[in-house]
Protein backbone atom coordinates (compact mmCIF):
# COMPACT_ATOMS: atom_id res chain seq x y z
CA UNK A 1 0.00 0.00 0.00
CA UNK A 2 1.34 3.49 -0.72
CA UNK A 3 1.66 6.42 1.62
CA UNK A 4 -0.97 8.49 -0.34
CA UNK A 5 -3.10 5.27 -0.19
CA UNK A 6 -2.82 5.13 3.45
CA UNK A 7 -3.22 8.50 4.46
CA UNK A 8 -6.41 8.65 2.49
CA UNK A 9 -7.74 5.39 4.20
CA UNK A 10 -7.11 7.35 7.47
CA UNK A 11 -8.43 10.40 6.08
CA UNK A 12 -11.83 8.67 5.70
CA UNK A 13 -12.06 6.89 8.47
CA UNK A 14 -11.16 10.14 10.25
CA UNK A 15 -13.60 12.30 8.71
CA UNK A 16 -16.18 9.92 9.39
CA UNK A 17 -15.62 9.44 12.84
CA UNK A 18 -15.36 13.44 13.24
CA UNK A 19 -18.95 13.50 11.73
CA UNK A 20 -20.38 10.73 13.91
CA UNK A 21 -18.78 12.26 16.94
CA UNK A 22 -20.33 15.72 15.57
CA UNK A 23 -17.01 17.48 16.06
CA UNK A 24 -15.86 20.24 14.03
CA UNK A 25 -12.05 19.71 13.68
CA UNK A 26 -12.29 17.93 10.22
CA UNK A 27 -12.95 20.15 7.21
CA UNK A 28 -13.47 18.91 3.57
CA UNK A 29 -11.46 21.17 1.66
CA UNK A 30 -9.03 19.91 -0.78
CA UNK A 31 -5.64 20.54 0.90
CA UNK A 32 -2.80 21.47 -1.22
CA UNK A 33 -1.36 17.91 -0.64
CA UNK A 34 -4.28 16.39 -1.87
CA UNK A 35 -4.48 18.52 -5.13
CA UNK A 36 -0.69 17.39 -5.92
CA UNK A 37 -1.69 14.10 -4.64
CA UNK A 38 -4.44 14.22 -7.33
CA UNK A 39 -2.68 15.63 -10.23
CA UNK A 40 -0.13 12.52 -9.43
CA UNK A 41 -3.05 10.16 -9.67
CA UNK A 42 -4.24 12.12 -12.96
CA UNK A 43 -1.03 11.53 -14.45
CA UNK A 44 -1.40 7.55 -14.47
CA UNK A 45 -2.88 5.34 -17.36
CA UNK A 46 -6.57 4.39 -16.81
CA UNK A 47 -6.57 0.89 -16.04
CA UNK A 48 -10.24 0.11 -17.50
CA UNK A 49 -12.36 2.93 -19.14
CA UNK A 50 -16.02 2.24 -17.18
CA UNK A 51 -17.80 4.89 -19.80
CA UNK A 52 -19.83 2.98 -21.70
CA UNK A 53 -19.14 -0.33 -19.71
CA UNK A 54 -22.04 -3.31 -19.65
CA UNK A 55 -21.69 -5.18 -16.90
CA UNK A 56 -23.12 -8.99 -17.68
CA UNK A 57 -27.07 -8.73 -17.82
CA UNK A 58 -29.02 -9.65 -14.51
CA UNK A 59 -32.41 -11.23 -14.56
CA UNK A 60 -32.80 -10.07 -11.63
CA UNK A 61 -31.57 -7.47 -9.66
CA UNK A 62 -31.04 -8.07 -5.56
CA UNK A 63 -30.87 -4.89 -3.86
CA UNK A 64 -30.01 -4.03 -0.63
CA UNK A 65 -30.83 -0.73 0.74
CA UNK A 66 -28.28 1.08 3.06
CA UNK A 67 -29.87 4.13 4.83
CA UNK A 68 -33.82 3.85 5.90
CA UNK A 69 -34.33 7.98 6.29
CA UNK A 70 -36.32 10.01 4.81
CA UNK A 71 -34.81 9.57 1.43
CA UNK A 72 -34.42 5.78 2.20
CA UNK A 73 -38.18 5.34 3.05
CA UNK A 74 -39.30 6.76 0.06
CA UNK A 75 -36.83 5.04 -2.12
CA UNK A 76 -38.16 1.22 -0.77
CA UNK A 77 -41.55 2.28 -1.91
CA UNK A 78 -40.85 3.24 -5.25
CA UNK A 79 -37.97 0.60 -5.81
CA UNK A 80 -40.88 -1.84 -5.04
CA UNK A 81 -42.71 -1.10 -8.29
CA UNK A 82 -40.21 -2.61 -10.32
CA UNK A 83 -40.74 -5.78 -11.48
CA UNK A 84 -37.27 -7.77 -12.13
CA UNK A 85 -35.86 -6.64 -8.91
CA UNK A 86 -36.27 -7.82 -5.16
CA UNK A 87 -35.22 -5.45 -2.16
CA UNK A 88 -33.45 -8.34 -0.01
CA UNK A 89 -31.59 -6.50 2.60
CA UNK A 90 -32.60 -3.35 4.57
CA UNK A 91 -29.97 -1.57 6.90
CA UNK A 92 -30.11 1.66 9.00
CA UNK A 93 -28.09 2.57 11.75
CA UNK A 94 -31.46 2.40 13.94
CA UNK A 95 -33.33 -1.22 13.56
CA UNK A 96 -37.20 0.33 14.25
CA UNK A 97 -36.33 1.98 10.77
CA UNK A 98 -35.69 -1.21 9.32
CA UNK A 99 -39.04 -2.47 10.74
CA UNK A 100 -40.64 0.74 9.14
CA UNK A 101 -39.05 -0.35 5.51
CA UNK A 102 -39.97 -3.97 6.16
CA UNK A 103 -43.70 -2.69 6.19
CA UNK A 104 -43.55 -0.80 3.17
CA UNK A 105 -42.12 -3.54 1.83
CA UNK A 106 -45.32 -5.81 3.15
CA UNK A 107 -47.93 -3.54 2.09
CA UNK A 108 -46.45 -4.14 -1.76
CA UNK A 109 -46.98 -7.91 -0.93
CA UNK A 110 -43.08 -8.14 -1.31
CA UNK A 111 -41.01 -10.50 0.59
CA UNK A 112 -39.26 -9.63 3.58
CA UNK A 113 -35.74 -8.56 3.42
CA UNK A 114 -33.13 -9.89 5.43
CA UNK A 115 -32.25 -7.17 8.09
CA UNK A 116 -28.61 -5.40 9.13
CA UNK A 117 -28.26 -2.39 11.62
CA UNK A 118 -26.27 -0.70 14.17
CA UNK A 119 -22.98 1.58 13.11
CA UNK A 120 -21.32 -1.03 10.98
CA UNK A 121 -24.10 -2.79 9.89
CA UNK A 122 -23.90 -1.89 5.97
CA UNK A 123 -20.62 -3.73 5.98
CA UNK A 124 -22.44 -7.12 6.82
CA UNK A 125 -24.76 -6.35 3.77
CA UNK A 126 -22.12 -5.32 1.86
CA UNK A 127 -20.26 -9.04 2.56
CA UNK A 128 -23.55 -10.88 1.92
CA UNK A 129 -24.21 -13.38 -1.02
CA UNK A 130 -27.74 -12.28 -1.91
CA UNK A 131 -27.45 -8.69 -2.80
CA UNK A 132 -25.98 -7.19 -6.76
CA UNK A 133 -26.91 -3.69 -6.28
CA UNK A 134 -26.01 -1.47 -2.72
CA UNK A 135 -28.76 1.56 -2.91
CA UNK A 136 -26.92 4.00 -0.42
CA UNK A 137 -29.36 6.91 1.04
CA UNK A 138 -26.91 7.58 4.03
CA UNK A 139 -25.52 10.74 5.39
CA UNK A 140 -22.88 12.31 2.72
CA UNK A 141 -19.71 11.37 4.88
CA UNK A 142 -20.57 6.87 4.31
CA UNK A 143 -21.68 7.52 0.45
CA UNK A 144 -17.94 6.47 -0.48
CA UNK A 145 -17.29 4.29 2.19
CA UNK A 146 -20.25 2.40 1.81
CA UNK A 147 -19.35 2.11 -2.47
CA UNK A 148 -15.99 1.52 -2.27
CA UNK A 149 -16.56 -1.40 -0.16
CA UNK A 150 -19.89 -2.35 -1.76
CA UNK A 151 -18.08 -2.74 -5.06
CA UNK A 152 -14.64 -4.87 -3.62
CA UNK A 153 -16.87 -7.34 -2.55
CA UNK A 154 -18.89 -7.68 -5.79
CA UNK A 155 -21.75 -5.52 -5.64
CA UNK A 156 -22.77 -2.53 -7.99
CA UNK A 157 -22.89 0.79 -6.53
CA UNK A 158 -25.66 3.32 -6.48
CA UNK A 159 -25.63 6.16 -3.83
CA UNK A 160 -27.22 9.51 -3.30
CA UNK A 161 -25.69 12.84 -4.12
CA UNK A 162 -22.75 13.46 -3.45
CA UNK A 163 -20.90 10.74 -3.90
CA UNK A 164 -17.79 11.99 -2.60
CA UNK A 165 -16.97 14.26 0.12
CA UNK A 166 -12.95 14.85 -0.24
CA UNK A 167 -11.22 14.61 -3.93
CA UNK A 168 -9.34 11.10 -2.08
CA UNK A 169 -12.46 9.78 -1.73
CA UNK A 170 -13.46 10.47 -5.86
CA UNK A 171 -10.35 8.92 -6.72
CA UNK A 172 -10.91 5.88 -4.65
CA UNK A 173 -14.18 5.16 -6.16
CA UNK A 174 -12.98 5.69 -9.40
CA UNK A 175 -9.89 3.21 -9.24
CA UNK A 176 -11.91 0.64 -7.30
CA UNK A 177 -14.79 1.01 -10.03
CA UNK A 178 -12.18 0.23 -12.87
CA UNK A 179 -10.10 -2.36 -10.67
CA UNK A 180 -13.44 -4.63 -9.94
CA UNK A 181 -15.75 -3.76 -12.97
CA UNK A 182 -18.45 -2.48 -10.86
CA UNK A 183 -20.74 0.07 -11.78
CA UNK A 184 -20.83 3.11 -9.08
CA UNK A 185 -23.31 5.15 -10.33
CA UNK A 186 -24.53 8.94 -8.15
CA UNK A 187 -28.17 9.27 -7.98
CA UNK A 188 -28.69 12.39 -9.76
CA UNK A 189 -32.38 12.48 -10.24
CA UNK A 190 -31.99 16.05 -11.81
CA UNK A 191 -31.22 14.78 -14.89
CA UNK A 192 -34.16 12.81 -15.33
CA UNK A 193 -36.64 15.56 -14.44
CA UNK A 194 -38.52 16.53 -17.75
CA UNK A 195 -37.64 20.21 -18.62
CA UNK A 196 -33.68 18.85 -18.06
CA UNK A 197 -34.43 15.90 -20.40
CA UNK A 198 -36.14 17.84 -23.15
CA UNK A 199 -33.02 20.39 -23.37
CA UNK A 200 -30.90 17.85 -23.81
CA UNK A 201 -32.45 16.04 -26.12
CA UNK A 202 -32.64 19.64 -27.86
CA UNK A 203 -29.32 20.84 -27.17
CA UNK A 204 -28.56 17.21 -28.77
CA UNK A 205 -30.53 18.18 -32.28
CA UNK A 206 -28.90 21.77 -31.96
CA UNK A 207 -31.37 23.80 -31.69
CA UNK A 208 -29.27 25.49 -28.96
CA UNK A 209 -26.54 25.90 -31.60
CA UNK A 210 -23.25 25.30 -29.58
CA UNK A 211 -23.32 26.03 -26.43
CA UNK A 212 -21.36 28.20 -24.45
CA UNK A 213 -22.51 28.84 -20.85
CA UNK A 214 -24.67 26.89 -18.88
CA UNK A 215 -25.99 28.01 -15.04
CA UNK A 216 -27.27 25.67 -12.25
CA UNK A 217 -27.83 25.63 -8.18
CA UNK A 218 -28.99 24.57 -5.35
CA UNK A 219 -30.81 27.01 -3.64
CA UNK A 220 -33.62 25.69 -1.19
CA UNK A 221 -34.05 27.25 2.10
CA UNK A 222 -33.90 23.99 4.47
CA UNK A 223 -32.99 26.10 7.75
CA UNK A 224 -35.68 26.11 9.83
CA UNK A 225 -37.84 23.39 8.82
CA UNK A 226 -35.17 21.03 8.43
CA UNK A 227 -31.76 21.65 9.38
CA UNK A 228 -32.89 22.73 12.61
CA UNK A 229 -35.65 20.26 12.79
CA UNK A 230 -34.75 17.60 15.14
CA UNK A 231 -37.43 15.25 13.54
CA UNK A 232 -35.52 15.32 10.22
CA UNK A 233 -32.08 14.24 9.33
CA UNK A 234 -30.86 11.61 11.82
CA UNK A 235 -28.44 12.85 14.36
CA UNK A 236 -28.52 16.24 12.90
CA UNK A 237 -26.01 15.32 10.23
CA UNK A 238 -26.95 17.60 7.77
CA UNK A 239 -27.04 20.73 10.07
CA UNK A 240 -23.10 19.57 10.95
CA UNK A 241 -22.14 19.55 7.38
CA UNK A 242 -23.11 23.32 7.36
CA UNK A 243 -19.93 24.33 9.93
CA UNK A 244 -17.62 21.19 8.70
CA UNK A 245 -16.89 23.07 4.70
CA UNK A 246 -17.80 26.13 3.40
CA UNK A 247 -18.18 26.38 -0.32
CA UNK A 248 -20.47 24.25 -2.43
CA UNK A 249 -21.83 21.75 -0.29
CA UNK A 250 -24.14 20.10 -2.96
CA UNK A 251 -23.11 20.93 -6.41
CA UNK A 252 -24.73 17.98 -8.29
CA UNK A 253 -28.54 18.71 -9.00
CA UNK A 254 -27.30 22.23 -10.22
CA UNK A 255 -24.54 20.49 -11.87
CA UNK A 256 -25.52 17.00 -12.99
CA UNK A 257 -27.91 18.39 -15.80
CA UNK A 258 -25.81 20.99 -17.39
CA UNK A 259 -22.78 18.71 -17.15
CA UNK A 260 -24.78 16.16 -19.63
CA UNK A 261 -25.91 18.92 -22.23
CA UNK A 262 -22.03 20.24 -22.38
CA UNK A 263 -21.32 16.53 -22.50
CA UNK A 264 -18.53 17.00 -20.11
CA UNK A 265 -16.25 13.70 -19.56
CA UNK A 266 -17.94 12.81 -23.50
CA UNK A 267 -16.25 15.51 -25.36
CA UNK A 268 -15.48 17.81 -23.13
CA UNK A 269 -14.10 18.21 -19.46
CA UNK A 270 -14.05 20.87 -16.33
CA UNK A 271 -10.93 22.28 -16.68
CA UNK A 272 -10.80 25.20 -13.62
CA UNK A 273 -13.00 26.95 -11.30
CA UNK A 274 -12.92 30.03 -8.85
CA UNK A 275 -15.35 29.93 -5.86
CA UNK A 276 -16.94 32.51 -3.44
CA UNK A 277 -18.77 32.84 -0.33
CA UNK A 278 -19.84 35.38 1.55
CA UNK A 279 -20.67 35.51 5.47
CA UNK A 280 -23.07 33.16 7.48
CA UNK A 281 -25.87 35.89 8.24
CA UNK A 282 -28.60 33.33 9.24
CA UNK A 283 -27.65 29.87 10.41
CA UNK A 284 -25.93 31.59 13.46
CA UNK A 285 -28.86 33.47 14.42
CA UNK A 286 -30.80 30.73 13.84
CA UNK A 287 -29.03 28.75 15.93
CA UNK A 288 -29.34 30.98 18.96
CA UNK A 289 -32.93 31.65 18.45
CA UNK A 290 -33.47 28.15 18.87
CA UNK A 291 -31.34 27.68 21.82
CA UNK A 292 -33.16 30.31 23.40
CA UNK A 293 -35.94 28.21 23.71
CA UNK A 294 -34.46 24.48 23.63
CA UNK A 295 -30.87 23.54 25.34
CA UNK A 296 -30.67 20.64 22.88
CA UNK A 297 -29.46 23.54 20.45
CA UNK A 298 -26.76 24.89 22.61
CA UNK A 299 -24.21 23.05 21.26
CA UNK A 300 -24.67 24.68 17.58
CA UNK A 301 -24.03 28.11 18.84
CA UNK A 302 -21.04 29.88 17.27
CA UNK A 303 -19.96 26.82 15.18
CA UNK A 304 -18.15 28.03 11.81
CA UNK A 305 -20.85 28.33 9.87
CA UNK A 306 -20.35 28.41 5.99
CA UNK A 307 -21.18 31.28 3.74
CA UNK A 308 -24.89 31.43 2.81
CA UNK A 309 -24.20 31.76 -1.06
CA UNK A 310 -21.73 29.67 -2.60
CA UNK A 311 -21.12 30.89 -6.23
CA UNK A 312 -18.71 28.94 -8.38
CA UNK A 313 -17.47 29.66 -11.53
CA UNK A 314 -16.14 26.93 -14.30
CA UNK A 315 -14.64 26.98 -17.16
CA UNK A 316 -14.19 23.98 -19.86
CA UNK A 317 -11.42 22.75 -21.90
CA UNK A 318 -13.39 23.67 -24.93
CA UNK A 319 -13.37 27.38 -23.62
CA UNK A 320 -17.10 27.08 -22.27
CA UNK A 321 -18.30 28.46 -18.73
CA UNK A 322 -20.65 27.23 -16.45
CA UNK A 323 -21.68 29.19 -13.04
CA UNK A 324 -23.16 26.98 -9.92
CA UNK A 325 -24.68 28.31 -6.97
CA UNK A 326 -25.53 26.72 -2.91
CA UNK A 327 -27.45 28.41 -0.62
CA UNK A 328 -29.97 26.56 1.89
CA UNK A 329 -30.30 28.98 4.49
CA UNK A 330 -31.45 31.94 2.83
CA UNK A 331 -35.27 32.94 2.50
CA UNK A 332 -35.42 32.36 -1.54
CA UNK A 333 -38.31 30.07 -3.39
CA UNK A 334 -36.55 27.02 -4.56
CA UNK A 335 -34.19 26.89 -7.76
CA UNK A 336 -31.69 24.66 -9.79
CA UNK A 337 -31.96 27.22 -12.29
CA UNK A 338 -30.95 25.32 -15.13
CA UNK A 339 -29.78 27.40 -17.78
CA UNK A 340 -28.13 26.87 -21.06
CA UNK A 341 -26.90 29.17 -23.40
CA UNK A 342 -26.28 28.64 -27.05
CA UNK A 343 -25.37 30.70 -30.64
CA UNK A 344 -28.64 29.97 -31.28
CA UNK A 345 -31.25 30.16 -28.38
CA UNK A 346 -31.61 29.63 -24.65
CA UNK A 347 -33.53 27.51 -22.00
CA UNK A 348 -33.94 28.35 -18.65
CA UNK A 349 -36.59 26.58 -15.84
CA UNK A 350 -36.15 28.72 -13.26
CA UNK A 351 -37.80 31.24 -11.79
CA UNK A 352 -41.07 29.44 -13.25
CA UNK A 353 -42.24 29.11 -15.84
CA UNK A 354 -40.19 26.88 -17.73
CA UNK A 355 -39.05 29.54 -20.86
CA UNK A 356 -36.82 28.78 -24.13
CA UNK A 357 -35.85 31.64 -26.73
CA UNK A 358 -34.28 31.63 -30.46
CA UNK A 359 -34.80 35.62 -30.21
CA UNK A 360 -35.31 38.28 -28.11
CA UNK A 361 -38.17 37.00 -26.65
CA UNK A 362 -39.29 34.11 -25.34
CA UNK A 363 -41.51 31.68 -27.24
CA UNK A 364 -45.27 31.22 -26.17
CA UNK A 365 -46.65 28.39 -24.12
CA UNK A 366 -48.11 26.81 -27.03
CA UNK A 367 -44.91 27.01 -29.21
CA UNK A 368 -43.25 25.06 -25.86
CA UNK A 369 -45.49 22.36 -25.73
CA UNK A 370 -44.78 21.59 -29.63
CA UNK A 371 -41.63 21.63 -28.57
CA UNK A 372 -42.25 19.14 -26.37
CA UNK A 373 -44.01 17.18 -28.01
CA UNK A 374 -41.05 16.85 -30.78
CA UNK A 375 -38.51 16.51 -28.49
CA UNK A 376 -39.12 14.59 -25.40
CA UNK A 377 -37.10 11.55 -25.17
CA UNK A 378 -37.77 8.35 -25.89
CA UNK A 379 -37.59 6.97 -21.46
CA UNK A 380 -39.88 9.82 -21.06
CA UNK A 381 -42.38 8.61 -23.59
CA UNK A 382 -41.97 5.13 -22.24
CA UNK A 383 -42.00 5.62 -18.55
CA UNK A 384 -43.23 9.43 -17.92
CA UNK A 385 -46.64 8.67 -17.23
CA UNK A 386 -46.22 6.05 -15.23
CA UNK A 387 -43.58 7.77 -12.91
CA UNK A 388 -45.82 11.05 -12.47
CA UNK A 389 -48.47 8.51 -10.63
CA UNK A 390 -45.54 6.83 -8.88
CA UNK A 391 -43.83 10.15 -7.65
CA UNK A 392 -40.49 11.11 -6.46
CA UNK A 393 -40.07 14.80 -6.86
CA UNK A 394 -42.43 14.59 -9.96
CA UNK A 395 -41.84 11.88 -11.25
CA UNK A 396 -38.22 11.87 -11.92
CA UNK A 397 -36.73 9.72 -8.99
CA UNK A 398 -39.22 6.88 -10.34
CA UNK A 399 -37.75 7.40 -13.83
CA UNK A 400 -34.40 7.35 -12.58
CA UNK A 401 -34.59 4.12 -10.48
CA UNK A 402 -36.54 2.54 -12.86
CA UNK A 403 -33.70 3.06 -16.07
CA UNK A 404 -30.62 2.38 -13.89
CA UNK A 405 -32.72 -1.51 -12.81
CA UNK A 406 -33.37 -1.71 -16.80
CA UNK A 407 -30.10 -0.99 -17.36
CA UNK A 408 -28.62 -4.02 -15.77
CA UNK A 409 -31.23 -6.13 -16.77
CA UNK A 410 -30.54 -5.90 -20.01
CA UNK A 411 -26.71 -5.54 -19.31
CA UNK A 412 -26.72 -1.82 -21.02
CA UNK A 413 -23.89 0.68 -20.03
CA UNK A 414 -25.29 3.03 -17.67
CA UNK A 415 -26.66 6.48 -18.13
CA UNK A 416 -24.15 8.29 -15.22
CA UNK A 417 -20.86 6.81 -14.49
CA UNK A 418 -18.55 6.64 -12.10
CA UNK A 419 -16.56 9.33 -13.92
CA UNK A 420 -19.51 11.56 -13.48
CA UNK A 421 -20.31 10.87 -9.56
CA UNK A 422 -16.26 12.04 -9.28
CA UNK A 423 -16.37 14.82 -11.76
CA UNK A 424 -19.71 16.66 -10.32
CA UNK A 425 -19.15 15.64 -6.54
CA UNK A 426 -15.31 16.90 -6.47
CA UNK A 427 -16.96 20.48 -6.95
CA UNK A 428 -17.67 20.33 -3.04
CA UNK A 429 -13.54 19.59 -1.96
CA UNK A 430 -12.63 21.95 -4.80
CA UNK A 431 -15.01 24.99 -4.41
CA UNK A 432 -13.73 24.88 -0.34
CA UNK A 433 -10.26 24.86 -1.95
CA UNK A 434 -10.96 27.58 -3.98
CA UNK A 435 -12.81 29.56 -1.34
CA UNK A 436 -10.29 29.28 1.68
CA UNK A 437 -7.66 30.87 -0.34
CA UNK A 438 -9.67 33.98 -1.63
CA UNK A 439 -11.43 32.36 -4.25
CA UNK A 440 -7.98 31.66 -6.13
CA UNK A 441 -8.10 29.30 -9.11
CA UNK A 442 -8.08 25.59 -8.45
CA UNK A 443 -7.63 22.96 -11.03
CA UNK A 444 -10.70 20.05 -11.74
CA UNK A 445 -8.68 16.43 -11.87
CA UNK A 446 -9.32 14.67 -14.85
CA UNK A 447 -10.89 11.27 -13.42
CA UNK A 448 -10.96 9.80 -17.36
CA UNK A 449 -6.83 9.84 -17.91
CA UNK A 450 -7.99 11.59 -21.02
CA UNK A 451 -10.97 9.21 -22.26
CA UNK A 452 -12.97 11.90 -21.96
CA UNK A 453 -12.01 13.25 -25.61
CA UNK A 454 -13.19 9.75 -26.91
CA UNK A 455 -15.92 8.78 -25.12
CA UNK A 456 -19.54 8.54 -26.03
CA UNK A 457 -22.25 11.23 -25.11
CA UNK A 458 -25.03 9.59 -22.76
CA UNK A 459 -27.39 7.48 -24.45
CA UNK A 460 -30.61 9.13 -25.07
CA UNK A 461 -32.41 6.11 -26.71
CA UNK A 462 -33.94 2.99 -25.05
CA UNK A 463 -32.01 0.52 -27.70
CA UNK A 464 -31.41 -2.77 -26.32
CA UNK A 465 -33.76 -1.97 -23.02
CA UNK A 466 -37.35 -1.03 -21.86
CA UNK A 467 -38.19 -4.18 -20.92
CA UNK A 468 -38.50 -3.65 -17.10
CA UNK A 469 -42.37 -3.65 -16.42
CA UNK A 470 -44.27 -1.53 -13.52
CA UNK A 471 -46.34 -3.08 -11.10
CA UNK A 472 -49.53 -1.77 -10.61
N1 LIG B 1 -31.59 13.25 -4.68
C1 LIG B 1 -32.47 13.89 -3.94
O1 LIG B 1 -33.39 14.53 -4.42
C2 LIG B 1 -32.35 13.78 -2.46
C3 LIG B 1 -33.38 14.20 -1.62
C4 LIG B 1 -33.23 14.05 -0.24
C5 LIG B 1 -32.06 13.50 0.27
N2 LIG B 1 -31.07 13.12 -0.57
C6 LIG B 1 -29.85 12.50 -0.07
O2 LIG B 1 -30.18 11.25 0.54
C7 LIG B 1 -29.29 11.00 1.62
C8 LIG B 1 -30.09 10.72 2.88
O3 LIG B 1 -30.81 11.89 3.22
P1 LIG B 1 -32.10 11.84 4.15
O4 LIG B 1 -32.80 13.11 3.92
O5 LIG B 1 -32.84 10.57 3.94
O6 LIG B 1 -31.44 11.84 5.61
P2 LIG B 1 -31.93 11.00 6.86
O7 LIG B 1 -31.14 11.49 8.01
O8 LIG B 1 -33.41 11.04 6.95
O9 LIG B 1 -31.52 9.51 6.49
C9 LIG B 1 -30.23 9.00 6.64
C10 LIG B 1 -30.37 7.61 7.24
O10 LIG B 1 -29.08 7.00 7.30
C11 LIG B 1 -29.01 6.31 8.53
N3 LIG B 1 -27.64 6.07 8.94
C12 LIG B 1 -26.77 6.90 9.55
N4 LIG B 1 -25.62 6.26 9.82
C13 LIG B 1 -25.77 5.00 9.37
C14 LIG B 1 -24.95 3.84 9.37
N5 LIG B 1 -23.72 3.85 9.92
N6 LIG B 1 -25.42 2.71 8.83
C15 LIG B 1 -26.67 2.67 8.29
N7 LIG B 1 -27.50 3.71 8.27
C16 LIG B 1 -27.05 4.87 8.79
C17 LIG B 1 -29.75 7.19 9.50
O11 LIG B 1 -30.15 6.49 10.67
C18 LIG B 1 -30.92 7.63 8.66
O12 LIG B 1 -32.02 6.76 8.78
C19 LIG B 1 -28.38 12.21 1.70
O13 LIG B 1 -27.24 11.96 0.98
C20 LIG B 1 -29.16 13.30 1.03
O14 LIG B 1 -28.35 14.30 0.48
C21 LIG B 1 -31.21 13.24 -1.92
Amino acid sequence: MTTNRRSFLRSVSLGAGALAAGTSSFAFEATDEQLANSARLEKKKQRFNMCGYAAPRLDVVRVGVIGLGMRGSDAVGRLSYIDGLEITALCDKYPDRVTAAQKILDKRGRPKAKEYSGEEGWKALCESNDVDLIYTPTPWYLHAPVCIYAMKNGKHAATEVNAGLSIDECWQLVETSENTKKHCMMLENCCYDFFELLTLNMARNGLFGELLHAEGAYIHDLSKDWLFNKKAYADMWRLKQNYLHNGNLYPTHGLGPIAQCLNINRGDKMDHLVSMSGNDFTLNNLAKEMAAGDSFFTEFVDKPYRGNMNTTIIRTNKGKTMMLQHDVSTIRPYSRIHLLSGTKGIAQKYPAPEKIAFGHKWISKEELDGLYEKYTPAIVKHIGDIAKEVGGHGGMDFIMDWRLIDCLRNGLPLDQDVYDAAAWSCILPLSGASVAKRSRTVDIPDFTRGAWQSNKPVNLTLDGGGTTGVRK
